[in-house]
């Protein structure tokens, strides 16, 4: 059988397939230190779960509006309004399975065949798959270690073309943990107001963040015309399985990203949209206990790398993963990956799982206990003597 060429444009998300042969490892027997996958372990606070719940019973068990329920994209609007400073009706909101809808579809609506996106490299492996996808051409964007993976207008400028169509930016960053400041932001917007560019503005992370506040550049003049504000419930509230995220952009393309909506899934999951006010309103005592947590957890993650022999790793500002650099233990990051799995029973991702530029680095999510992440240390610091003496 012969499949369509597309499919050999679409890429994948290794973490995905790390913890599936992690999975395989356990069921033998082999005990795993799971540092793969990006998730907060907690449970979905009960005031949501209760939302729910109380909607399935109320009868919200079929099909709404491809864009959401009126009531939910109403509350997303007024919560973005006083969240990130900035002004949106409900007529800019769409409500989406998780926030990835949001990502592809905003690429399918924008992106011509030949159009170029400037994209982080390092970056979440999922821009680069929608963008080629659509027939896109991926621009990378390096993010170097020495910048603490930031970023500016200078480094953009550059890569601007008369193809350039739209422009990724993912603060906080995921898998690096690094934040845009906002002068950042400021310059940023400043180069590509006046030109014909989507900016897609990824802030899944943005209440996973340990200083200051988060901004948007959607914030800065003339941006909301032209920035796609993709945000969702799964890393905030721990809602990850739930499927719930949402994007807010302008209505002539909200009314593009619905219809492909109509096309692939129809709507959200009803009862689940209905606990989304519940969240974005109610007390947020545990969005910051679970952050409170993560603080922890990067402490003793960061400490505990920069302890090994020839492991340096910068301090993420937020999200939770940490991005070291292992080029002293003189493996490819990918043999790296597997290596640590099959010999140490440690998971997690090769630097290269989010683009060529993640070569040299691993990617730990910290997303598990302080106890967890201490086996996990001691784990990876046993590996890496051995591999460090090999490699002398
Ligand atoms: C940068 C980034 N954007 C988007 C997503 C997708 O989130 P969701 O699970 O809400 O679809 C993720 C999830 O890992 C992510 O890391």
């Amino acid at each position: 059988m012969r499949y369509a060429e597309r499919m050999n444009q679409l890429g994948t998300e290794t973490a995905f397939e790390v913890l599936a042969k992690a999975r395989a490892l356990e069921a033998k027997g082999k005990t795993i230190v799971h540092l793969e996958i990006g998730e907060p372990d907690f449970d979905t606070p009960a005031t949501i779960r209760a939302a729910a719940i109380r909607a399935i019973e109320e009868g919200f068990t079929h099909y709404g509006p491809s864009a959401g329920l009126p009531e939910v994209r109403e509350a997303i609007a007024g919560y973005i309004s006083k969240d990130r400073g900035l002004p949106v009706t409900m007529d800019q909101v769409v409500v989406t399975p998780g926030g990835k809808p949001v990502l592809t579809f905003a690429v399918l609506a924008c992106v011509d065949p030949g159009d170029e996106v400037i994209v982080p490299n390092p970056g979440f492996p999922i821009y680069e798959s929608a963008v080629r996808f659509a027939g896109g051409t991926v621009v990378n964007l390096p993010l170097r270690e020495d910048r603490d993976f930031r970023f500016g207008a200078a480094d953009i400028e550059p890569l601007l073309t008369k193809k350039t169509k739209m422009l990724i930016l993912n603060s906080p960053h995921n898998p690096t943990g690094s934040v845009l400041a906002p002068k950042d932001l400021d310059e940023i917007a400043a180069l590509v107001r006046g030109r014909d560019i989507f900016v897609l503005s990824d802030e899944i992370y943005s209440k996973i963040l340990y200083d200051g506040t988060h901004e948007t550049i959607a914030t800065r003049p003339d941006m909301a015309e032209r920035t796609i504000l993709l945000d969702g419930f799964s890393k905030t509230y721990a809602m990850t399985g739930w499927r719930l995220g949402y994007g807010v952009m302008n209505p002539t393309l909200a009314k593009h990203v619905a219809r492909l909506a109509t096309n692939v899934y129809s709507c959200a999951t009803s009862f689940v949209q209905r606990a989304a006010p519940t969240a974005l309103n109610g007390p947020q005592d545990d969005v910051h206990a679970m952050l409170a947590e993560f603080r922890k957890r990067r402490e003793v993650i960061l400490e505990g790398l920069n302890a090994i022999p020839g492991v340096r790793c910068r301090k993420p500002a937020g999200a939770f993963y940490v991005f070291p650099n292992v080029t002293a233990l003189g493996m490819k990051s990918n043999q790296v990956q597997e290596a640590l799995l099959e010999e140490a029973g440690v998971a997690a991702l090769s630097g290269t799982a989010f683009g060529s530029n993640g070569e040299g680095y691993v990617r730990f999510s910290y997303a598990n206990s302080i106890e967890n992440i201490q086996e996990g240390l001691r784990r990876f610091e046993a590996f890496a003597q051995n591999h460090a003496k090999v490699a002398r």
